[in-house]
């Protein structure tokens, strides 16, 4: 027996080309949770169709935040100068407190936070404590939410009470047990992802320690590069050694095709070559950028130079779970590009969609997810656009998908959200 849903199909496979299905239908198979068909509704009496709360459902990709501080969301819109008095004054002493019991129920909440959000696929760092990613994994599990995780990892700078040779071994050790444990868990809803947190707080020995720990478990690295100026300027006085940021990360072995860096705001031509010729993946984090007072990321640059790009949250240096506001700020901060200097290109929502998409799935190397066609994996988000209009749509006509996702990007949030299947299993 299929089930089918019914709505507004629309989704972004390309970046800047929409695909959709005005009176449509994805149908999928609950039992292998894969699509079998997308196209305009036809009524069949094998199809079991799913209800939703939704009076004008459009149907997207689940939507793909490819970068979260999971113990950070209590602690979103603490107003500070910059990253790194932010990170002593607000986020080390949080992470820190981030213990058994209460981490389970911080991370059962934020995972229904996400789900309620859209969000079917995320990847997040954890504290450094190895039971506050056994939390988060336990919580991903319950949830029925697809996750990548790692438990951060630091020697130098750390919160932990640990000398740094100390913490270096444990943490390799902890890091090593949970990615034996949960990477490929839940029928491979769950993956680990190595986590130094970035060159600022990581000794070398740790970093290639980590790369290597990567390699043998197969596993994805995660960490941060390129955010802030002062962030960069004390990068190149610990390792005076290295031609710059991104090649303290290439000496480490950290660069490969299965590594996802955060922000890369402030990246040298030299730094971007390196990152495409190791087939490095980004996360642009545009709320996090604002909030934090980071910069303006150069998407024309990135993009022309080949390397993936996908969308993040990075709570708590953004202040919001949703995707739809990830999107809103992304768009409008390649707007503020375009004011300084009209040859920069500005960024539509239908491009914003593909990278909070397939763009999304691209990064992750999961060429299963971020799209709606026979074959892929049924992670959707169906979203009430009657939520996103004003005046509850009532005075609207039946949009076109490009004016569907406009909407969407600059009005919906939480409350569109009307049903969430994930793997082919209805979870809201
Ligand atoms: N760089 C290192 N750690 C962090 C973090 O927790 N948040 C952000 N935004 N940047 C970081
Ligand atoms: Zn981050």
């Amino acid at each position: 027996m299929k089930t089918g849903i019914r709505g507004h199909v629309i989704d972004a496979p390309e970046f800047g080309k929409l695909r959709s299905h005005q009176d449509g239908a994805v149908i999928f198979d609950p039992q292998t949770g894969l699509i079998t068909s997308v196209g305009n509704y036809q009524d069949d009496p094998e199809i079991t169709w799913l209800e939703t709360k939704a009076t004008r459902p459009v149907i997207l990709p689940g939507l793909i935040d490819i970068h979260a501080h999971l113990p950070q969301y209590p602690a979103v819109a603490r107003t500070e100068s910059a990253l790194l008095p932010w990170l002593e004054k607000h986020i080390f002493p949080l992470e820190r407190n981030f213990r058994q019991p209460a981490a389970r129920a911080i991370a059962d909440a934020f995972f229904a936070e996400l789900l309620a959000n859209g969000t079917t696929t995320s990847m997040l760092y954890t504290a450094i404590w190895e039971d506050s990613c056994e939390a988060a994994f336990a919580a991903a599990q319950a949830s029925g939410a697809r996750a990548i995780i790692g438990k951060v990892m630091m020697d130098e700078g750390t919160y932990s009470d640990l000398e740094p040779a100390e913490a270096a071994e444990i943490s390799i050790q902890q890091s090593r047990r949970l990615a034996q444990k949960w990477h490929g868990a839940a029928n491979g809803r769950l993956h680990y992802a190595v986590s130094p947190r970035f060159a600022v707080t990581c000794s070398a020995r740790l970093m290639k320690d980590a790369a290597k720990l990567a390699e043998e478990t197969g596993t994805y690295i995660q960490t941060h590069l390129s955010e802030n100026q002062a962030e960069i300027e004390y990068v190149k006085q610990r390792f005076p050694q290295s031609k710059n940021y991104t090649d303290v990360y290439a000496q480490a072995g950290l660069l490969n095709a299965k590594t996802i860096l955060g922000h890369c705001i402030h990246l040298s031509n030299q730094e971007i070559t390196t990152l495409a010729e190791t087939n490095t993946k980004i996360a642009h984090c545009p709320g996090s950028n604002f909030f934090l007072n980071s910069g303006l990321f150069p998407m024309d640059k990135l993009r022309a130079a080949g390397i993936p790009i996908g969308l993040a949250s990075d709570v708590a240096g953004g202040p919001e779970l949703s995707m739809f506001a990830v999107m809103r700020d992304a768009v409008n901060m390649q707007k503020a590009r375009h004011f300084q200097d009209r040859s920069i290109p500005i960024l539509t929502p239908a491009q914003a969609l593909h990278l909070a998409t397939a763009g999304g799935a691209e990064v992750l190397s999961r060429p299963d997810l971020g799209r709606l066609e026979k074959g892929k994996t049924a992670d959707l988000a169906i979203i009430d656009l009657d939520k996103a209009l004003p005046l509850q749509g009532q005075f609207t006509p039946p949009p076109t998908a490009p004016e569907a996702i406009d909407t969407l990007v600059y009005r919906a949030n939480a409350t569109a959200v009307a049903s969430v299947i994930v793997g082919g299993k209805k979870i809201i």
